[in-house]
């Protein structure tokens, strides 16, 4: 199994508040891992870590190496390229909301210079299949606004996009959680569908969704990696107390 993303030494910081602690972690190539733990423990923190967006905030800092498919981000790659290469999803969806359903899909390649009409439709198509939307909105690609979708919607909108830049990373920030039961199966599919191609790293409370969308899942505490290993290990038989105190719902 191929490692992803390699990260070592990882801390980080808001002023003085030190919320990622010495982080080390090989997350597995074009497999789904899950990361769970209480709130605030620092699992958005690591994600935003995971494509320079952390840095963008003035009080933040950042120390360590993280390796994405064998790139040092931080040393050999620019923020704007990382970002092209690492897509990520947030809680809530957060499509262009005035611009068009196809815009919004099209709007990275935009930003990176495409211009060839024939390319963009083809672009547009296949993100919004492999986002499972395509079905719903290919009548009113142009006519209908990113607002003007359902939640669970926008959110298939949201992933399209990130997925017509051609990211070698998928990040998912409790996508789900703001979203009705079936909208949540659909992501769910799609998790399942996508991590054949991508590396996937999904922030998730729900512990069944990462029973059943992840391989592998982490579990963060008060910003350390108490434990990492595959899915059903920590589900159940974990090695540290701590995690078996979480999932058995014991705190958090
Ligand atoms: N923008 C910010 N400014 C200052 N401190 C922050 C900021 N964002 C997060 N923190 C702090 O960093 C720590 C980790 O927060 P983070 O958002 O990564 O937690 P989380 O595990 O994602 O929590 P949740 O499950 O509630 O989303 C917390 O102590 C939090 O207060
Ligand atoms: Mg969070």
């Amino acid at each position: 199994m191929g490692v992803g993303i390699k990260i070592s030494d990882l801390n980080a910081w808001y002023g003085t508040n030190h919320s990622l602690q010495e982080i080390q972690l090989d997350i597995p190539a074009n497999h789904a891992t899950a990361l769970i733990g209480p709130s605030g423990c620092g699992k958005s923190t690591f994600l935003r870590c995971l494509n320079r967006m952390h840095e963008t905030n003035p009080i933040a800092r950042v120390t360590g190496k993280v390796l994405i498919n064998e790139v040092d981000i931080y040393a050999e790659s620019s923020p704007v390229e990382i970002r092209r290469r690492v897509g990520m999803v947030f809680q809530r969806p957060n499509p262009f909301p005035t611009m068009s359903i196809y815009d919004n899909v099209a709007s990275g390649l935009k930003l990176n210079g495409f211009r060839s009409r024939r390319v963009l439709d083809e672009v547009v198509e296949r993100s919004l299949r492999q986002s499972a939307l395509w079905d719903e909105v290919k009548d009113d690609l142009k006519k209908k606004s990113g607002a003007s979708l359902s939640g669970g919607q926008q959110q298939r909108l949201c992933i399209a996009r990130a997925l017509a830049v051609d990211p070698e990373v998928m990040l998912m920030d409790e996508p789900a959680s703001a979203l009705d039961p079936i909208s949540t199966a659909k992501i769910e599919d799609l998790i399942f569908e996508l991590k054949s191609q991508y590396t996937i790293v999904i922030v998730t409370h729900n512990m069944q969704q990462a029973a059943r969308v992840a391989e592998n899942t982490g579990f963060f505490l008060m910003g350390k990696l108490v434990e990492f290993d595959s899915t059903h290990k920590i589900f159940t038989n974990p090695r540290d107390k701590r995690t078996e105190d979480y999932i058995t719902g014991r705190f958090g």
